[in-house]
């Protein structure tokens, strides 16, 4: 369905169903709100190999936006996005207006996010997630994938949508693809479009965060000592933390003092005025074990290092 024009671009539902109804094989979406980068090209190039039929949803989706966030100034490039998607070989683009995704107004059903949803970044970000995964639902109806690609960098929301996708029978594969990354190690994401030179460097605290963390988990250090190594690398100038934990990879709750192996760095701050998240998987190495009740801990517990 792709030509040497690039993807069949769609602005509405009707549109979008005579492009589906000629897809023939399996069809993968990868939903964004633009602004693509290379982050979403390797989405794009995952849900390539796993399709005969690549769709891109570009919508950037007012329910989860609270008040005062950067919902008018998101950064709204369909030009550019059109020829990151032609590049990685994307059959069609659904860039729908507000009305055509909520053609009878802000949906008053929604999707509850539940208990997952309120924790790290939803308790900065109150109903964030549900509007997520409203429009999210939403947009599986529409498209009618076999599978659909998620970020790992946006941890929360990946777990969320599995965890949608199971509670709610929804038939589509999830599948993850891997954060990209900066040379320094910054995540790509849209929003560092925002930052100045002073936030930029700033920035570099968070991937530093996530070495520290790495070298704590590696050396079998306690949980709390990992996540304080991580925290201690993200206390500089210009950079404020809203979360740093490490929690479990599949229902994102903090894992115990004395886990050993596979866990998650999830954080969260503010640099220069632009909210940024983190992820990173880590296997922390087993200490000595956990300390029989009622003695001393024994385990190696190495305290931080401060930069
Ligand atoms: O990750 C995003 O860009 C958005 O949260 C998504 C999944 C496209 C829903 O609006």
């Amino acid at each position: 369905m792709t030509g040497a024009a690039g993807p069949l671009l769609v602005r509405d539902r009707a549109g979008f169903a005579r492009a589906r109804a000629a897809m023939t094989g399996r069809v993968a979406v990868v939903m964004t709100m633009g602004a693509l980068h290379d982050g979403h090209a390797s989405l794009l190039r995952l849900a390539r190999a796993r399709a005969d039929h690549v769709v891109v949803t570009v919508f950037v989706n007012p329910l989860q936006f609270g008040a005062g966030e950067d919902l008018d100034a998101y950064p709204r490039t369909l030009d550019a996005d059109l020829a990151v998607c032609a590049a990685e070989g994307v059959d069609v683009v659904l860039a729908p207006t507000a009305s055509e995704v909520y053609p009878h107004g802000t949906p008053s059903v929604r999707v509850s996010a539940g208990e997952l949803g309120e924790r790290w970044e939803g308790a900065s970000r109150p109903g964030h997630f549900d509007g997520v995964l409203t429009v999210v639902l939403l947009l599986l109806h529409l498209v009618r994938p076999d599978v659909a690609v998620f970020g790992q960098k946006d941890r929360q929301q990946l777990a969320l949508v599995r965890r949608m996708v199971a509670d709610l029978a929804v038939g589509v594969e999830v599948v993850a693809g891997a954060t990209v990354r900066e040379p320094d190690g910054l995540a790509r994401s849209s929003r560092n479009a925002y930052l100045d030179a002073g936030a930029r460097a700033a920035a570099a605290a968070l991937p530093a965060a996530g070495e520290r963390a790495r070298e704590a988990a590696a050396r079998g250090a306690w949980a709390d000592v990992v996540a304080a190594a991580a925290r201690a690398a993200l206390d500089v100038p210009g950079v404020e933390p809203s979360y740093c934990v490490l929690v479990d990879p599949v229902d994102l709750r903090e894992v115990p003092t004395d886990h050993a192996g596979p866990a998650v760095l999830l954080l969260a701050a503010r640099v220069g005025g632009t909210r940024l998240i983190d992820t990173l998987d880590l296997e922390v190495a087993p200490g000595a074990g956990p300390a029989p009740s009622g003695t001393a801990a024994p385990r190696s517990h190495p305290q931080p290092e401060v930069p």
